[in-house]
């Protein structure tokens, strides 16, 4: 899937070319595009992160629940001994479980990841999940600021968060970290956290690649010669969102960089809106989830 936007991405040159940031309302930038890491173990985990940095990846996103934070830690660490990037061009995201949410446990549990990590600080702290019932969510992301505070995070942020549970924050977050694909595009949330400054981050952007194989994303791909991938991920940019698709095979790790050098029109738009489907939620409800 080379192209020239694609070969300069690879190449991990910080200017023209290189995959996109937004600001956050912090004033930090964050990459449009990164690696997920969900399902990798250790030793998967941190030859993925070493050749994802080698191939121009600058975001890569953990949390405690992944149980991978020592290989993550580590990969970004041989990418660093290698020469292929410095700690300050990378942007490192990890999460507070949900049994954390307490602000002792809270600061516990991040000091904990950023032990694994071997990181001084990440660059996004999220709150995983808000279980509303069990009313800490507040309290947790109270303590993220403090964090925040004191250079353990550079920008606060949570996951999974409604508009109900946005509201009864101290502060608007950098992120709201949510599942988002074709198949559930999200769209009164993305408008609910673009009115806060919250910049949408997209989880399972590829749907797991669930809708790929025909229909509207794999016509598209075709007239464009593209992949069903790249055009999922190009939706994702041409919306302002954030996507962090997970990939440990180093082909799709490679052409899920290839998202730059074409664009969407109307119509492609209008096509994938077409796929929108409750049903195809893949995660939990996040009003319940956590709380069961
Ligand atoms: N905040 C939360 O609650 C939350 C929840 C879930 C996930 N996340 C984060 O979001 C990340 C991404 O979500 P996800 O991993 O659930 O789903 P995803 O990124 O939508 O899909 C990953 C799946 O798609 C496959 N894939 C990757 N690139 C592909 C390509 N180019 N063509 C075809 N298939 C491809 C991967 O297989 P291969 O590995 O074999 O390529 C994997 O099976 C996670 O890894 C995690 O970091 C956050």
């Amino acid at each position: 899937m080379a192209n020239d936007e694609f070969d300069r991405a690879a190449s991990g040159a910080s200017s023209g070319g290189t995959i996109p940031s937004l600001t956050l309302n912090d004033g930090n930038a964050i990459p449009q595009l990164g690696l997920g890491t969900w399902r990798m173990d250790d030793d998967v985990a941190r030859r993925c992160v070493r050749h994802a940095i080698g191939i121009g990846y600058r975001h890569i996103d953990t949390a405690s629940l992944y149980r991978n934070e020592v290989g993550v830690g580590q990969g970004i660490a041989d990418a660093i001994a290698a020469g292929d990037v410095a700690r300050e061009d990378l942007f490192v995201t990890t999460k507070i479980w949900n049994d954390d949410q307490r602000a002792a446990d809270t600061r516990r549990a991040a000091r904990e990841s950023l032990k694994r990590l071997g990181l001084d600080h990440v660059d996004l702290l999220l709150v995983h999940w808000p279980c509303p019932k069990q009313g800490l969510f507040a309290e947790s992301y109270g303590e993220i600021m403090k964090l925040r505070d004191e250079g353990l995070t550079r920008s606060a942020g949570v996951a999974n968060f409604y508009a109900e549970v946005l509201d009864e924050l101290p502060e608007a977050p950098a992120v709201n970290q949510i599942e988002l694909h074709p198949g559930l595009p999200q769209n009164e949330q993305v408008a609910d956290n673009a009115r806060r400054s919250v910049v949408t981050q997209s989880w399972a952007p590829l749907g797991r690649a669930k809708q790929f194989g025909s229909g509207p994303i794999a016509d598209i791909a075709a007239e464009l010669g593209r992949t069903p991938a790249q055009v999922t991920l190009r939706w994702h940019l041409q919306r302002g969102l954030v996507a962090i698709p997970k990939s440990a095979d180093e082909g799709r790790m490679a052409e899920n960089l290839g998202v730059l050098g074409f664009e969407l029109s109307d119509a492609h738009l209008d096509a994938i809106a077409a796929l929108a489907d409750p049903a195809t939620r893949i995660g939990g409800d996040p009003r319940t989830f956590g709380d069961e």
